[in-house]
């Protein structure tokens, strides 16, 4: 699949109180290996009533190209807003923000239910006017690949809950983008299904290598599968911790090493909590 690197810059100008962002393309890349460039980088929602509701304060993180960052940390700590401000569908508030071109895949597969597996995952190439036989083709060859094959004409009621979210992760895939964000995508599943697709993840991104930005608040599916963990604590969201995982490929939630990695990151979690607190 062709993929057009494209690194873009958003850097908040005016941080007296606008919200509109910079969208630079050509200044200050990040540097070639990186995907993902955060600099402190804050947002703030605004509350019915006019209060501000700062989600994120000052975040600085970084993604090596071809990596998997997961970002842990509990509900309502900023973690969604993350991934919509890496996939420009927010602006920061503040800080500079570069990143290749992300694709988002939200915490709810949203299947269309009257579209096919098969017509679901390749609506993207749809909407951007490939025609249905070529968009088909392309679809085709990923449910091949990644363990689908067979169930293209099934509606998404057909389909199980780890099959739902397979399609939406080839639908992802198919958007093209080097930079794939997936929020919670397992997050609905019961734990076998749970483990199962993050194997079939771990193997699916040996076939099909993207830059990964995968939100969860499991530490240790965040272990399993990242290159890098970073732990954010709420009230507003901040990194409090970022581990290293430099452990072989696949990995069990029983090796000793992705244990001591979970015992720290939920002792920086606690600590998090007890800062915040709660
Ligand atoms: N559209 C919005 N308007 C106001 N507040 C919001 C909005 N979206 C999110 N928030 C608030 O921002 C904070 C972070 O939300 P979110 O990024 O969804 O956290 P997470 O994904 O970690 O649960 C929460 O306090 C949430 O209530
Ligand atoms: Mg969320």
């Amino acid at each position: 699949m062709p993929i057009q690197l494209k690194p873009r810059e958003r850097r908040q100008q005016d941080t007296s109180g606008g919200s509109q962002a910079a969208l630079t393309n050509a200044v200050g890349h990040a540097p070639a290996e990186q995907a993902v460039v955060l600099d402190g980088v804050s947002h703030a929602y605004t509350d019915r009533r006019g209060a501000p509701v700062h989600a994120l304060a000052d975040v600085s993180l970084r993604t090596a190209r071809g990596s998997v960052l997961a970002v842990v940390g509990p509900s309502g700590c900023g973690k969604t807003t993350l991934l919509e401000l890496i996939c420009a569908l927010q602006q920061p508030d503040a800080g500079i923000l570069r990143c290749e071109p992300a694709v988002l895949m939200p915490q709810r597969d949203l299947l269309m239910p009257w579209l096919c597996a098969l017509d679901n995952a390749a609506l993207a190439l749809r909407i951007a006017g490939l025609p249905r036989a070529r968009a088909r083709e392309r679809g085709a060859a990923l449910f091949d690949e990644l363990g689908l094959g067979g169930f293209e004409r099934a509606r998404p009621h057909e389909l199980s809950g780890g099959m739902r979210q397979r399609v939406a992760f080839v639908r992802t895939l198919l958007s093209g983008k080097p930079l794939l964000c997936l929020d919670e995508p397992f997050g609905a599943l019961d734990a076998i299904t749970r483990q199962e697709m993050q194997e079939w993840l771990t193997g699916a991104l040996v076939r099909e290598p993207r830059t990964v930005v995968l939100v969860t608040h499991d530490v240790e599916e965040a272990i399993v599968l990242a290159d890098r963990v970073a732990v954010l604590a709420p009230r507003p969201g901040h990194v409090i911790a970022e581990l290293s995982v430099d452990l072989p490929r696949p990995r069990t939630r029983t090796n000793p090493a992705v244990i001591a990695l979970r015992e720290q990151a939920l002792r920086a979690l606690n600590l998090g909590a007890t800062e915040d607190g709660r």
